[in-house]
């Protein structure tokens, strides 16, 4: 049997942060580092000032707050965290590969890599080494042929243990995790990991499996959470022509046992580091193995959500007399999801794109994440020189400041504090008409229409 004293997790992102912080506050006698190569996230992560972590999250702080120092460490010492392990979590991204063969498809595995070659060259003793970034089904494979052609007499056990964490909720579902997934070959291994988990998990809530059940889980997670999202989004079109209301009719079928309530919101098309990168990489591994069915099947889950955000804007520059050009367009949110800071493949950087191709003043507000995000995000796309970019984009730290004077609001994240805002203030300050389009369906139709705006939302 193992015991394990001591934890390295490589990668302090938005997975390995959260789940470290959360196993260090449940387990007080495992002294936990996480280690990054970023020299500026972890001094975030040091920082006296809890404001200041790298990830916003709801609770996380508080948790911080009472494990750091005591049993949890932040250090860019990589090899030290890794040498004196007894289990080692990798958790560095994995973004869809920009370069080469499977560009735009296939997860680059490069940190991945480098994290099994660190590994190897400074391990000393036997160590578990915990997959738990999203990885292509048989990753495990090349792991250990890495790990274990070293020549030494060091011991390596593989485990894949996929996190099912959303950003936003991330503390609470790491808290009361529908379920672990723990894939391995080692049963002592196994079991190691199962008795951390099992501190605060129900025994029945984690699941074992053979590796490769473990690491396709995840992909088939995602691909199906997606799934939902877009199959509700290509119903919200049609609602829109046939004066069929989306929230109703997610109503009538999520009350159907069978099919389920959750995760059938319409919107201007899902975001997050995750949905789009696991689909594509899902996609890719099944044209790998010729299986052009499947592939073009999950394909299409990304395409829908790709139109779903091109019409959005569409029907924006359609609706304001067929031109943006000059014209003021707030932006209010811009994360892809509401209670996080994380922007990576928000619907508004496609939608804000989409409509400086026309021409158009944005004004973005949102409550968490900081201009010169909004500017990175656009920039990354490369659609224009960035001088241009900054000649039409303003972000404000005032959302009434971003409304004013502006012909049309569009609202892409589900920021509660929307809600509460003084619309009639805000339409008094407005070029009239003043357009809504409610990319979330978060705003009451018949409190703005008495107020005088012209109110569009996904699906109705
Ligand atoms: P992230 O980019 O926030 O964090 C990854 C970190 O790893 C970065 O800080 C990077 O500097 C560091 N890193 C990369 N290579 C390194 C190396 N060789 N040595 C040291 N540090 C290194 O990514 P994330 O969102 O935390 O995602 C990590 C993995 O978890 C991905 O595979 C992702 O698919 C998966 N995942 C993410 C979520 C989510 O909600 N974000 C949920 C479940 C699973
Ligand atoms: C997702 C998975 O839920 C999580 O299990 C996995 O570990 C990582 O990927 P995340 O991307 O953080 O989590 O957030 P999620 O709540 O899944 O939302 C993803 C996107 O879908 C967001 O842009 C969200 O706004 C959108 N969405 C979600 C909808 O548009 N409608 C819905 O009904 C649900």
């Amino acid at each position: 049997a193992f015991t394990i004293k001591k934890i390295c997790c490589i990668g302090a992102g938005y997975v390995g942060g959260p789940t470290m912080s959360v196993i260090a506050q449940q387990c007080p006698d495992i002294q936990i580092t996480l280690v990054d190569m970023n020299t500026e996230r972890i001094a975030a992560w040091n920082d006296p000032d809890l404001d200041l972590l790298p990830i916003y999250e709801p609770g996380l702080s508080d948790i911080v707050a009472e494990a750091r120092g005591r049993n949890l460490f932040f250090s860019t010492n990589v090899e030290k965290a890794i040498d004196e392990a007894d289990m080692i979590f990798i958790s560095v991204n994995t973004p869809t590969k920009n370069y080469g063969k499977g560009k735009g498809m296939a997860a680059d595995l490069k940190y991945i890599e480098l994290c099994a070659r660190q590994i190897a060259d400074v391990a000393t003793s036997d160590k578990i080494v915990v997959e738990k970034s999203t990885l292509p089904v048989r990753t495990a494979a090349a792991l250990k042929s890495i790990l274990h052609n070293t020549g030494s007499s060091v011991n390596f056990h593989i485990l894949s243990n996929p996190e099912f964490l959303a950003e936003g909720t991330a503390v609470q579902d790491l808290l009361n995790p529908d379920r672990v997934l723990i894939g391995g070959e080692h049963k002592e291994a196994i079991q190691a990991l199962v008795d951390i988990y099992a501190r605060w998990v129900d025994r029945d809530r984690i699941l074992t499996t053979n590796l490769w059940s473990s690491e396709l889980s995840k992909l088939t997670a995602n691909a199906f959470l997606a799934q939902r999202v877009s199959s509700i989004n290509s119903i919200s079109e049609l609602c829109e022509k046939t004066g069929a209301d989306v929230q109703e009719v997610a109503k009538a079928i999520g009350m159907d046992t069978r099919i389920g309530s959750k995760f059938l919101k319409a919107s201007v098309g899902f975001g997050g580091s995750c949905f789009q990168k696991d689909i594509l990489n899902l996609v890719y591994i099944a044209r790998s193995y010729n299986l052009q069915e499947v592939a073009d099947y999950w394909e299409q889950v990304i395409l829908m959500n790709n139109h779903q955000k091109q019409r959005f804007a569409d029907n924006i520059i359609q609706t304001l007399f067929n031109t943006v050009n000059g014209k003021k367009i707030a932006i209010l949110g811009w994360a892809f999801k509401k209670d996080t800071n994380d922007t990576r493949e928000s619907a508004a950087i496609y939608v804000a794109d989409h409509l400086l191709n026309e021409q158009a003043d944005i004004f973005v507000y949102d409550p968490k994440v900081p201009a010169e995000k909004v500017f990175v995000d656009l920039d990354y796309l490369n659609s224009r020189p960035d001088a241009e970019t900054r000649r039409l984009v303003s972000v404000s730290e005032d959302p009434y400041e971003a409304c004013k004077d502006a012909h049309a609001i569009a609202i892409l994240t589900e920021w509660d504090e929307f809600k509460t805002y003084d619309w009639s203030r805000i339409k008094s300050n407005m070029k009239s008409p003043s357009f809504i389009f409610d990319g979330r369906k978060l705003l009451d139709r018949t409190q703005l229409e008495e107020l005088g705006f012209v109110y569009y939302a996904i699906g109705e």
